[in-house]
């Protein structure tokens, strides 16, 4: 039995650390719409899994008056916890406390909890809102940085890692978030820079607020560096489970299983009917993919991001699979940089942690034009191709129409070690469009428009389908669209314990 007096003393340090910054810092933090960090712990975990460490852990600085200037747990609150019953670690920056600023030790807390998330396997979610290096600790804080950097490189590929940005996050420190699988960040409240607007003032003479150099719209819409944004903590947090759910624990750990209901041998038959005779006429591929998806349920991931290609994580028969798809109604459907960044950071997460493929092909080809050359697509469409090229995961792919030139090959074609390749009857697999081609291998042999429009047709009637890729094997079968999803869902089953390795490298050199 423990001293009545050590317990009581225990109890009075357990309340002194939960009481973070004070209550009058609670409260502006509460009026700016925000959370406190315990309050966002406790919409992310299960009720009561979250086990906290190193809550009495206080900073050494002795600098500027912070010897006079300690609070238990010293700015972030860690441990684990579990969502729908899955072990999780988790960190959560108090902006009551020298507003979340990171010390050298908060920073070992952090390292901490990465170093155990290593050892046993499970994610890691990062809730950030801080203002940087603790100021008053200069290279330590700094120092602080490197070692979670480190350690963010270290379990990259090994445990999904997620950050969650929910106030400012700025300088260095963006770069922890940075090198995470996902970041989510709250719309109004939430921002992430290298250099603050004071900086941008002063260097460029640009005026600029937060929001508008680096807030949640910016990072979904323009710059892609956010996966999601949220109009508050809550919704945000809650989303995060919902992301979690379809994530494996570890790279080895496999996917996780979620029993439905829904029949894997549902035809749908209203998929006969999604592609327009018209070829020019755009289609919502949204609606193939929640038709064939467990339940309609369809988790998206950057849907504010190049829109013109759609990723995101839905369930076959219960399992999790990533879902890559050209999106025709925007830019037709075209890859261009961004898509090709975007799809392509998608794959190489979907590989590493042994999430099967599925890709669903309508893309007329790559974007024209000097701004995309002039900005790189060779290299950066280059990166959609090796990661494809590069997945030894279970890999199928269903061409709904165009499949054209170079993005035929890119997106899992066969020559890729796509496992299983499909094509509707719809599909148009050539080198390119039946005007593009006429204007090229019949130029200056047609008379006027009626007899160029009838060289089309003779082109389309003979090049732009399914059968000649089928002839040489390039697609495995033309298949019915309303059997779409038992197709895929069967191939599936079959390619459960797939076994493909790539030669031994150190490691690969992707067109970065
Ligand atoms: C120590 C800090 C701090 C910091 C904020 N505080 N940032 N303490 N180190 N970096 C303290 C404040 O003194 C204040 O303490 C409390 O946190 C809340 O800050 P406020 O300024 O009152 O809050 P707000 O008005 O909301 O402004 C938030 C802020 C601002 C925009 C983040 O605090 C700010 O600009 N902070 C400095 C940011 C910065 O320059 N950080 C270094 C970046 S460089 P009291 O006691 O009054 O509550 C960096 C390098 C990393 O991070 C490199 C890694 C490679």
């Amino acid at each position: 039995m423990q001293p009545h007096s050590i317990i009581s003393e225990l109890e009075q340090k357990r309340d002194r650390a939960r009481q973070g910054g004070g209550s009058t810092r609670i409260e502006a933090q509460h009026q700016k719409g925000k959370l406190t960090a315990r309050e966002r712990i406790e919409v992310l975990l299960d009720p009561d899994s979250f086990e906290e460490y190193d809550m009495f852990v206080e900073h050494r600085c002795i600098q500027f008056g912070m010897e006079e200037n300690h609070v238990p747990g010293d700015g972030v609150v860690s441990g684990h916890g579990t969502i729908n019953g899955r072990l999780v670690f988790v960190y959560s920056q108090d902006f009551t406390v020298l507003g979340g600023s990171l010390s050298e030790t908060n920073a070992q807390k952090v390292c901490k909890i990465l170093d155990m998330a290593m050892k046993v396997g499970a994610p890691v979610v990062g809730l950030l809102d801080s203002g940087g290096a603790r100021i008053q600790e200069g290279v330590d804080s700094l120092a602080g940085f490197a070692e979670i950097f480190q350690r963010n490189v270290l379990a990259s590929g090994v445990i999904p890692q997620i950050s969650v940005i929910l106030g400012p996050c700025a300088g260095g420190a963006v770069y922890s978030p940075a090198l995470t699988d996902f970041i989510i960040m709250t719309r109004g409240t939430s921002y992430m820079f290298v250099t603050g607007p004071e900086v941008v003032k002063t260097v460029t003479h640009e005026i600029v607020t937060q929001e508008d150099l680096g807030g949640a719209d910016v990072h979904t819409h323009k710059t892609g560096v956010a996966d999601l944004a949220y109009n508050n903590d809550i919704e945000a947090l809650l989303q995060v489970r919902r992301l979690f759910n379809f994530l494996p624990l570890n790279n080895r750990d496999g996917v996780p299983y979620r029993p439905t209901p829904d029949p894997a041998d549902r035809v749908e038959m209203s998929l006969n009917t999604l592609v327009p005779e018209n070829p020019n006429k755009a289609y919502n591929i949204r609606e193939l993919i929640e038709r064939v998806v467990d339940e309609g349920d369809f988790f998206e991931i950057q849907p504010d991001y190049a829109k013109n290609i759609m990723i995101g994580f839905g369930r076959m028969e219960g399992h999790t699979v990533g879902f890559v798809a050209n999106q025709p109604m925007q830019l037709a459907g075209c890859l261009d940089i961004d898509a090709s960044r975007k799809s392509a950071r998608f794959v190489r997460f979907c590989d590493a942690f042994n999430i099967p493929i599925v890709t669903f092909v309508d893309v007329p080809g790559f974007l024209p034009g000097t701004h995309q050359e002039h900005n790189g697509v060779i290299k950066h469409g280059a990166k959609l191709l090796y990661a494809y090229a590069e997945a030894t995961v279970p890999k199928i792919t269903v061409i709904t129409r165009k499949a054209y030139g170079g993005a035929y090959d890119v997106m899992s074609s066969k020559h890729l070690r796509g496992d299983v390749n499909y094509a509707w009857p719809s599909a148009e697999i050539a080198v390119m469009g039946p005007k593009g081609a006429v204007e090229i291998i019949f130029r200056g042999k047609y008379k006027d428009e009626e007899e160029m429009q009838k060289l089309i047709d003779d082109y389309r009637a003979r090049f732009a389908s399914p059968f000649i890729a089928a002839s040489r094997g390039y697609v495995d079968d033309v298949i019915r669209p309303q059997n779409t999803r038992w197709r895929i869902c069967r191939s599936l089953a079959i390619l459960r314990n797939k076994k493909l390795e790539n030669p031994w490298k150190k490691h690969d050199n992707l067109p970065l």
